[in-house]
This record gives C-alpha cells, sequence and structure tokens, in this order.
C-alpha cells in the first residue's frame, strides 16, 4: 500500500487523485470514478456470496468483473480475493460482509452474545454499544469490514421465525438500542482499524409481513410506515449508519426492491442518508421468481436500480443485464454513477485502501479475549428476565441438591440461537465451539460445587426427535433433589429464516415432562431458553420460579448460575409481549383503541400473560410522587417529570424506570401508551431515588391523515412506572397548547 510520503512525492500520481490518502473521500470519489469504464462500475455494485459460487468463479468476478464486495468470505479465502482486486487495474479493495449479528459468530471461537432479543431485555444502551464495539474489534481482526446489524424490525407477531432477530416490539427502544449498536460497529471514525460499518436492516416494514411468513407482503399504509417503522430507521440514519438492506418483503403489492418511493424518495431525498442500499439476497432475482413483478432480469434490473438500490446482493445476473441497459440507452449511466459514487465513498471514509483494514493489522488475539468476556457476561446478566418468583423460591437457599432437567439444559446449539456458526453458512449439526462455553448446566454445576451442592442432570426429553424421550428418568434423577430446575424452550429448528410457527406452544415432550416433574411437588425453577416468547399459561400458573434467557451467547450459564444462586439481582424486563395463545397475537403494548370486545370470547383476559416492560427482581420497588415540571406549555417545551423510586426490600437492585405517554384525543387514532423514555438507576435497600427523565414534547407528535408529523393541542397522560400496564403506572396530565 501506498504510505503517506510515497503519495506527497508521487508526481505520477497526478491524476490519481483517488490514491492521495490526505484528500477527502470525496474527492477521492468523484476522481476515481471519472477513470472507471462501465464494467468497472457495474462490477462495484455486485455483491457476490462466496458460498454460492466455486473458487475459480469467485476469482473471475474479481479479475474479470471487478466485483465490489463479497458475503461470507472468511480468513485465506478472503485474503486471496482482496490480493487479486488490489492487482486489477485499479486496484478497488473488496470489502466484505457479515453476518456479525450477536457477535461475530460465524467464525467458530468469538464471542457469542445474547441475541437482539435477548440483549434488548437489558435495557442498557450503553451495555449494547460495547457489544457493538467488541463485535466489530473482532470481526476487524479477520480483516472483514461490514456486520449486516442491526435488525430494526419491530417484533409484533410472534410467530414469525425471525423475532430473536429483533429489538423487541417497541420503536423507541428500537431505535435507541440500534443507534448504540451502530455507534458501537462504526466507532468514532469509520477509518479507525476496529471501526467496522453497519447496516440497518430490514428497510422497511419487514417484520409486518401478514400471518407473520417471512418475505411475504406486508398490509401497512404509508401513513403507518412512517408512525410505526420509519422512527427507528430515522435514527440510524442520524447516527450515521452507514449502509442499509432493503426487505424481502412487499407493501402493498410492490416489493421493496421495487420500491422508489421508499428507497430514494424517503430513505435518501427526505431521510437525507448518504450512505449506500444493499439488496438482500438475490432480491433483485426475486422480482422476476417469486414476486412475479418482472418479465426478466433486465426488467427487475433495471426496477432495482431506478428504485434507489445501490449494491445488488446475491443476484449474479444483474451484471450482464445492467451493462446491456446502459448500452442500449435503457437505463441512464448517471443511476449507476450515483449508485457507485455512494459505495465508493464509502470505501474511502472507512480507509479500505489502507493496509489497517486488512487482516493481520489487528491481532486475532482479540478474539473471544478475556476483556471480551468480561463485557458479554455484564451483559448477558442484564438481558435475563425474572419472570415469576412464588414464595422467593429464587435466589436459591438452604439446599443440598439440585436436579437439572431437561433437553436446553445441556444444548449449546439451542443457546446460541440463530446466525452462528452452527446455522450459518453451512448448516453443520456437529460443530462443536472451540472455546469456552457455559451450557446452562455448566454454569449452576460450577457455582453448585463451590458451594458443595450437589448436582444431577438428566435430559428428559429431546425438542425435536420424538423417539429420543425418557421422562421416567428425568423424574427419578429428581428423587432427592431439594429443588428442581428445568431447562425447556425451543431451539434453532424452530427459528429463523423459513421457520415461522403457527403455534407458539412448548414444542416436543416438554410440557409433559413439566407436569411429571409438577407432580413431585419439589420446588420447581423454568429456566427458559427460546428464540422469541412462547405461549406458556401453564409454567406461568405452576412453576414456582420462572426465568427468561432467549438465547443468551456463550456465557448464559455462567450468568443464569449467578442469578440462581443470588450473586446478581437480576434487572431485565421484557422488550416483547408473552401470548396466552398464538391465537392471540399479534399482541403488543402500544396497540391503538376502539377493539369492540374487552377480550376474545375464549381467553380470559385481553392482556398478554406477560407484559413489555415487565420483569422481577429479588427485591421490589415502590414509586411515588410523580411530579411534572409544568402542567401546560407548548410543542416546541421540554419538560422534566420526576419521580421518587424507593427499595422497599432487603436487596440492592437496578430498576429500569419507564414512562409512556398518551395522546388523549386526537385525529387519528393514536395508540393507548408509548415509551418515551426510561432510566435505569441503581438504589440500594431502603433507598429512595428521585429520578428524572427531560421530554422533548415535539416528540409527541403524531402522523396524521396527511402524512405530516404534528403535536396536536390537547392533554397527553404522562404515565410512569416498572413496566406498561396501566394498574403498575402512576399517571398525570400535560397540557399542550
Ligand atoms: C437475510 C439477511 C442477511 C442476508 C445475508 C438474508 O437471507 O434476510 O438478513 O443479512 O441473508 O446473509
Amino acid at each position: 500500500m501506498f504510505d503517506k510520503k510515497t503519495i506527497i512525492k508521487g508526481v505520477s500520481f497526478m491524476n490519481y487523485t483517488y490514491k492521495n490518502a490526505l484528500l477527502p473521500p470525496m474527492e477521492r470519489t468523484l476522481n476515481l470514478l471519472s477513470l472507471m469504464t462501465l464494467e468497472e462500475k457495474v462490477g462495484q455494485m455486485m455483491q457476490i456470496s462466496y458460498n454460492m459460487v466455486n473458487v475459480t468463479e469467485a476469482e473471475q468476478w474479481v479479475k474479470n468483473k471487478f466485483a465490489g464486495s463479497f458475503l461470507h468470505a472468511l480468513g485465506d479465502n478472503a485474503d486471496r480475493l482482496q490480493e487479486l482486486a488490489l492487482s486489477t487495474r485499479l486496484g478497488i479493495p473488496l470489502m466484505f460482509g457479515i453476518d456479525a449479528i450477536h457477535g461475530h459468530a460465524l467464525l467458530n471461537g468469538a464471542t457469542v452474545f445474547p441475541s437482539q432479543l435477548a440483549m434488548s431485555c437489558s435495557f442498557n444502551p450503553s451495555l449494547v454499544e460495547s457489544a457493538g464495539r467488541v463485535t466489530a474489534r473482532e470481526v476487524s481482526a479477520d480483516g472483514l469490514h461490514w456486520t449486516f446489524s442491526p435488525l430494526l424490525c419491530i417484533g409484533r407477531d410472534t410467530r414469525w421465525g425471525r423475532i430473536n432477530e429483533t429489538f423487541g416490539e417497541d420503536p423507541y427502544l428500537i431505535g435507541l438500542l440500534a443507534s448504540a449498536i451502530i455507534k458501537g460497529y462504526q466507532g468514532k471514525n469509520l477509518s479507525d482499524p476496529g471501526s467496522i460499518l453497519a447496516c440497518a436492516k430490514h428497510y422497511i416494514a419487514y417484520g409486518e409481513s401478514t400471518g407473520a411468513k417471512d418475505a411475504y407482503d406486508t398490509e401497512v399504509t404509508l401513513r403507518k410506515v412512517r408512525e410505526v417503522f420509519l422512527p427507528p430507521f430515522k435514527k440510524a440514519v442520524e447516527v450515521g449508519c452507514a449502509t442499509f438492506m432493503t426487505g424481502y418483503q412487499s407493501i402493498d403489492g410492490t416489493p421493496m426492491t421495487a420500491n422508489k418511493k421508499m428507497l430514494k424518495d424517503i430513505l435518501k431525498d427526505e431521510l437525507g442518508f448518504d450512505g449506500f442500499v444493499v439488496t438482500d439476497w438475490n432480491n433483485t432475482g426475486s422480482l422476476v421468481d417469486k414476486q412475479k413483478v418482472s418479465p426478466d432480469i433486465s426488467d427487475a434490473s433495471k426496477k432495482a436500480i431506478e428504485s434507489g438500490n445501490d449494491m445488488i446482493m446475491n443476484t449474479n445476473d444483474f451484471y450482464g443485464a445492467t451493462l446491456k441497459l446502459v448500452q442500449e440507452g435503457k437505463v441512464s449511466e448517471t443511476l449507476i454513477d450515483d449508485a457507485v459514487k455512494r459505495i465508493l465513498n464509502i470505501k474511502f471514509k472507512m480507509g479500505l485502501f489502507d493496509a489497517k483494514k486488512r487482516r493481520g493489522y489487528i491481532s486475532t488475539d482479540v478474539i473471544a479475549s478475556k476483556e471480551h468476556q468480561e463485557i458479554n457476561l455484564e451483559l448477558t446478566r442484564e438481558s435475563i428476565v425474572l419472570l415469576e418468583n412464588k414464595n422467593n423460591t429464587l435466589p436459591l437457599n438452604n439446599i443440598k441438591k439440585i436436579a437439572v432437567i431437561g433437553p436446553n439444559a445441556d444444548s449449546i446449539q439451542a443457546q446460541f440461537g440463530d446466525w452462528t456458526f452452527f446455522s450459518h453458512p453451512d448448516p453443520n449439526p456437529e460443530a462443536v465451539p472451540n472455546f469456552e462455553y457455559y451450557t446452562m448446566l455448566r454454569g449452576i454445576r460450577e457455582l453448585a460445587e463451590s458451594k458443595n451442592i450437589e448436582v444431577t442432570y438428566h435430559k428428559g426429553c429431546d425438542i425435536m426427535d420424538k423417539e429420543d424421550i425418557d421422562i421416567e428418568g428425568a423424574v427419578k434423577a429428581c428423587e432427592d433433589a431439594d429443588v428442581i430446575i428445568a431447562v425447556v424452550g425451543d431451539c434453532l429448528a424452530m427459528n429463523g429464516e423459513f421457520k415461522d410457527r403457527a403455534t407458539l406452544d412448548m414444542p416436543g415432550s416438554q410440557q409433559e415432562l413439566l407436569e411429571q416433574l409438577k407432580k413431585l411437588n419439589k420446588p420447581l425453577a423454568v429456566v427458559l431458553v427460546n428464540g422469541k416468547p412462547l405461549s406458556i399459561p401453564w409454567i406461568a400458573q405452576n412453576a414456582d420460579a420462572v426465568v427468561e434467557t432467549f438465547n443468551s451467547g456463550t456465557l448464559g450459564g455462567k450468568a443464569l448460575a449467578d442469578i440462581l444462586f443470588g450473586e446478581f439481582n437480576p434487572c431485565g424486563k421484557l422488550s416483547i409481549s408473552f401470548p396466552y395463545h398464538s391465537g392471540q397475537t399479534p399482541v403488543y403494548y402500544n396497540h391503538l383503541p376502539g377493539w369492540h370486545s374487552p377480550k376474545y370470547a375464549d381467553l380470559s383476559t385481553a392482556e398478554p400473560l406477560y407484559s413489555f416492560g415487565y420483569g422481577l427482581s429479588y427485591t421490589s420497588y415502590k414509586y411515588s410522587n410523580l411530579t411534572l415540571s409544568k402542567t401546560s406549555c407548548s410543542s416546541k417545551d421540554t419538560i422534566t417529570v420526576s419521580v421518587d423510586v424507593t427499595n422497599i426490600g432487603k436487596c440492592d437492585g437496578t430498576e429500569i424506570v419507564q414512562l409512556y405517554v398518551n395522546d388523549v384525543i386526537s385525529s387519528v387514532m393514536t395508540p393507548v401508551k408509548e415509551l418515551k423514555g426510561f432510566e435505569k438507576v441503581q438504589i440500594n435497600a431502603g433507598e429512595t431515588k428521585n429520578v428524572s427523565i427531560t421530554l422533548s414534547v415535539s416528540d409527541f407528535s403524531i402522523v396524521d391523515a396527511d402524512e405530516k408529523y404534528v403535536v396536536e393541542p390537547g392533554d397527553f397522560e404522562i404515565m410512569v412506572g416498572p413496566d406498561s400496564r396501566d394498574a403498575s403506572l402512576l399517571k398525570e396530565v400535560l397540557t399542550v397548547f
């Protein structure tokens, strides 16, 4: 590569402004663009999937067609391709993308964080940012540049296979955590060695597809897009997220790839997004063979370009089709220039032309380093939610023997969840992580043994395998135990793309297993290891304690054990509602008013089983003295809301104080309440803390029938409490004039 001295001295580089690292990225971009042939430009728009081509084809894509990017190429394969790219006429480096969704987890040996859904229960933007930083360092050490994360879809219908990838159901929380992780990935400067590109996906309303059928049609209006789905993406633009990925779905019959209004008009022109848009996997090809809005790849490519897609993931026919379209004058070259300009500008901004973005610049020692594990443990502990704790069953106390039962007690695959080397890119059920990890069993066993408590284990049954059942054996293993810890849930086969569910019941024979364990009349603590909320009213009623861990990653077992034995006081709160029954989905707290019925005729309540924001602790808190700094103000004002929170229990704890707002009367229906702020506060036993949250009244805007953002004068209920349920919230009224 060029060091600064060579560049400055290099008179012969006069025409090669783009090689001068001292010049601004856009100047270098424009120079490079002016030197490129049409073939080189369209090549930059191509993202080739390494697993879909053979080695020779991959090399040809670089040498002959000047591909701009690869996804899922790792290690030596990536290095070899990069060498080739640097040796082409203009030496434009490749950009390597990877789904490092919760850690650089496609790499066996890297830190695996809790899934996005799990980490969102921490309500801790600062720790989520740190997780992003750690991931960025590990991805960079591996010589890669770009993660296809975070996912900003709203998790409403929990039958959807990708619920585990969401930050839950609330647009405000999603926007906040997404901004945090984006900052973590991208660091202070994109050009820093440990910074990678983030990708806000899947733009937009992808999770809302009808019947929770992944990548299907979405029945949302533009007003609803603006009100519910756009705000998190807007935040991503504001924090400088460098790339966006489009969804597989369509909105009202228009596939996202062909949706100029959403991509060009709203994202690029209105929100001012100046990074580049990548399609999802073969989105362009799908216009022809799945969504059937294009007769052939030529029409599909034209639509993709004209709608505002810049980089094309895994539709390799796009290359030839687009060359022809431009050569025949059917697509203007200025559109190609705009896409390539965006891509190159990011390449320059991130210092891709410099050696520090290559493998070897950051030592691979950072991968799963001690420091990274410490951050992971902190986040994992804060991500776990205590859902039930009857008669103070937890923390465990005065026991001599524990029976750990259940198919997820010792399953690292189930614990890791989706987007790890178990699930992608090649399904490899035999994979064994080559680093220290803690299944639930291991975590419990180590901590129990250090306290001279005996642990027995029995799997009881498998989740999917109908032959692998030994409930009798499991019951027997509990005979002389003082407490039973049943670790149940779901598995990879029930989460992820192509894995939407019709029911949300506890799969396999686990329900029967639990019912038999219950008959033993011993304290029964249920630990859930699952990708999504399951409908578990029986467990809620019958278990003495319930702990939700979702997919908790490498250190799930260690964090769980800390909680079970009271070394850590649980403080996570649900970022997503749990239905009583799958027929109740979608069920979410920020719903509209006006349902004719108070509830479904065959369910006892309209409420979810567990609500958004809910979670217990080993202590309890009392809320009092809710005060507004003013009770009437203009829409341009800010107000400060304060409340006293007292820890009335016997141990210190951390509480997530939540603030909701309801626009009492509005010109269009608005949600019964919406989260507008929260504070996570540490409060010692017996202590009272005065917690203040400042709000901009402009954030109370609604999207009116003309799709305009307006704060309508009138009353707003300001509600503060420990969760989203009406009965938990103190309320005051603010009048906006
Ligand atoms: C998923 C994306 C992912 C991409 C690349 C697609 O199937 O929808 O979320 O980033 O594959 O792996």
